[in-house]
This record gives C-alpha cells, sequence and structure tokens, in this order.
C-alpha cells in the first residue's frame, strides 16, 4: 500500500454558451431587472459566465472534465476505482451523478458517491479520496466538481442571478510513493444554514418549498474572509509549512473581494493568487478544480509547485486543502 496520494492529472470543461455581464443585462432588462455591467464588475470582479443548455446535466459537465483529466493523466476510465462527485446540482434527487457519470465513462463497479459541501464540495471531495486512497479503500481515483448553478437561480432577483454560471473541473488522485496531498483541513457550522441555502425539497409528487438559491451576501462575505485565512493557517500548520511555502492560492471563485482579502491577509502577493471568477462567475463545487485546470494548461501551476486550495460556502461549510502537485 502507497502511503500518499498525489494528482496525476487536470480537467475541465465549460458549456459553449458564454454570457457576459452585458448580455446578462440586456436579458435582465426584458423581465424588468435592472443592472450592469460596471454594478458586477465592481462588487463582484465576475465579467462573463457560461450556461449550460437545458438538456445538459451535470453528469455531462463532468463527462467532459474526467475524460481531460484521464488524458492528462494518461488513465484509461477501467483504470479507476472510485468516482466522487461534488455538487449541489444532480441530474436527479437519486442515484447520485457518480453513478449516472461512471455509465457514461463507460466502466461499472468502482465505488461511486456525490458529496454534497455547496462550494467547498471539491476540497471536500479530495479530502475523503485522499483518505480512502491512503487507508488502502482506493487507489486511482476521480475526484470532480461540477455543477448547473443557472437551474436553480431566480432571474427576478438580481442580488444572486448575476453571481453563478455552470461547469466542471476534475482530477486524477493516484496512490503515491512520494506526498501529494500534504494536509487539510475541514469545517461546518450548521447554524448558518440559512444565509446559503436552496430550501425547496420534492415531497409528495411536487416541490415543496422554494426551489430558488437564497442568500444573504454580506453575511456569507464576513464569514468567508475569516475562515478562509483560518483555514489556511491551520492546514499550514498541520503540513509544517509557511505562508512562504505556497507557490499558487486557488481559493473558491465567488468574489475577487473575497479572494484578494484572503490573499492579503495570508500576506500572499497578489500574483500568486489564481483568478478566473472573472470570466467563470460562481461554478460553486466546480470553481476551484476549473481554476486548477485553468492555470495548469495556461502553463502557470508547474509540476512540483505547492498549491492551497481553499473552498467556502453553504452550510456554512469551510476548508483547505496544501498540495505538492
Ligand atoms: N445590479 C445592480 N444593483 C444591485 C445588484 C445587481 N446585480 N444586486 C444588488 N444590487 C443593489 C442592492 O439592491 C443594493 O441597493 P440599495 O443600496 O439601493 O439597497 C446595493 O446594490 C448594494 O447591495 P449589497 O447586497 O449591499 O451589495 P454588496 O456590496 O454586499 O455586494 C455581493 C453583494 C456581491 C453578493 C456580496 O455581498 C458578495 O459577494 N457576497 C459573498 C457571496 C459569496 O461569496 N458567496 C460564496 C458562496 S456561494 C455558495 O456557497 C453557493
Amino acid at each position: 500500500m502507497k502511503p500518499y496520494s498525489r494528482i496525476t492529472g487536470t480537467g475541465s470543461y465549460l458549456p459553449p454558451r458564454r454570457v457576459t455581464n452585458a448580455e446578462l443585462a440586456t436579458e435582465l432588462a426584458g423581465r424588468g431587472v435592472e443592472t450592469s455591467d460596471t454594478w458586477i464588475v465592481e462588487r463582484t470582479g465576475i465579467r462573463a459566465r457560461h450556461f449550460a443548455a437545458p438538456e445538459v446535466t451535470s453528469s455531462d459537465l463532468a463527462l467532459h472534465a474526467c475524460r481531460h483529466a484521464l488524458e492528462a493523466a494518461g488513465r484509461t476510465p477501467q483504470e479507476i476505482d472510485l468516482i466522487i462527485v461534488a455538487t449541489s446540482t444532480p441530474d436527479m434527487v437519486f442515484p447520485s451523478s457518480a453513478c449516472i457519470l461512471q455509465h457514461k465513462l463507460g466502466i461499472a463497479g468502482c465505488a461511486a458517491f456525490d458529496l454534497q459541501a455547496v462550494c467547498t464540495g471539491f476540497v471536500y471531495a479530495i479530502t475523503v479520496a485522499d483518505a480512502m486512497i491512503r487507508s488502502g479503500t482506493a487507489t486511482r481515483a476521480l475526484v470532480v466538481g461540477a455543477e448547473v448553478f443557472s437551474r436553480i437561480l431566480d432571474f427576478s432577483d438580481r442580488s444572486t442571478c448575476v453571481l453563478f454560471g455552470d461547469g466542471a473541473g476534475a482530477v486524477v488522485l493516484e496512490a503515491s510513493d512520494t506526498p501529494g496531498i500534504l494536509a487539510s483541513d475541514l469545517h461546518a457550522d450548521g447554524s448558518q444554514v440559512g444565509i446559503l441555502c436552496v430550501p425547496g425539497t420534492v415531497s409528495g409528487g411536487k416541490v415543496l418549498g422554494d426551489p430558488f438559491l437564497k442568500m444573504d451576501g454580506q453575511a456569507v462575505f464576513k464569514l468567508a474572509v475569516g475562515v478562509l485565512e483560518s483555514a489556511a493557517r491551520t492546514t499550514l500548520a498541520k503540513a509544517g509549512r509557511t505562508e512562504a511555502d505556497i507557490d499558487w492560492l486557488i481559493p473558491h471563485q465567488a468574489n475577487i473581494r473575497i479572494m484578494q482579502g484572503t490573499a492579503k491577509r495570508l500576506k500572499l502577493p497578489m500574483h500568486k493568487l489564481v483568478v478566473t471568477v472573472d470570466q467563470h462567475g460562481n461554478t460553486s463545487a466546480a470553481s476551484v478544480p476549473l481554476a486548477l485546470d485553468a492555470a495548469v494548461r495556461g502553463g502557470q501551476i508547474r509540476k512540483g509547485d505547492t498549491l492551497m486550495l481553499e473552498g467556502v460556502g453553504g452550510g456554512f461549510t469551510w476548508g483547505a486543502v496544501l498540495l505538492d502537485l
């Protein structure tokens, strides 16, 4: 049994329909909802997002991302023995999107399950996969974040509908003789359920309660900056590393001001911050693996770099993972 786990390939996928702030503002104006490119850019840093076509599901987006990750790792689907999909917008109530994805990958038999930690989902999922690999339960995992958040947006609520987008990111995580994942730190505070939620559910043959995303943006903002700093510091301490060892900070891509605030608190120069929120919006569980893959394929992140991945979101949940690529 190998003592560590390591990322051997990354991949991502964005649905082809790209919607700029100006296009969204025009579309919303048709519904009597007023917003502007200036407001969205100044408050969030978002310039565009991608929306999936109505028939496209999270597992469809995940499939493309996984194929790219497998290709990068030089692996075939048949070599995978664990699939974890972090999502809050699964294809069905059940079975899991991970099972649907497994079938689309043309394989059967390996463990597959969804993990629900909203925007912290990928950080939770990679931590679980790392633990399963180090315990010998799995040897080669697909760890995925995939979302179609456009399905749960209330397009009459300008304070939320301009923030989110659709997409998927994936990594192949393999058992390794040398350390990849160095340390992680996961948290949740269920007393904050109400500040970010989709309260509706399916019951008695219909949707019971509100099926749209609700957010107290200012409450989320205040909590996010503090917990992202503390999770990063705890993770560094667990790994016996310091801020100076971080080559790249990849926080959840929700709002550029939260991301810059986190980098500043950790005394990291802004050029170490990976930013894709401007082009992707907030893709929830997909945001961190999407940003990771964009920076790997863009040539910014190189093999051997030390990365701090961070998530924060509904639950309230938050966490961090430090790794050597
Ligand atoms: N266009 C124009 N005006 C708007 C819009 C919009 N899209 N949305 C809100 N406004 C208006 C408001 O109505 C308000 O107007 P008023 O002053 O006349 O009442 C004004 O702008 C200010 O609104 P605030 O909500 O105070 O704006 P704020 O500066 O707090 O920014 C934002 C809002 C961007 C949501 C911010 O609070 C934020 O980013 N919060 C964190 C979100 C986050 O990180 N989420 C991550 C987790 S996501 C997950 O887990 C699924």
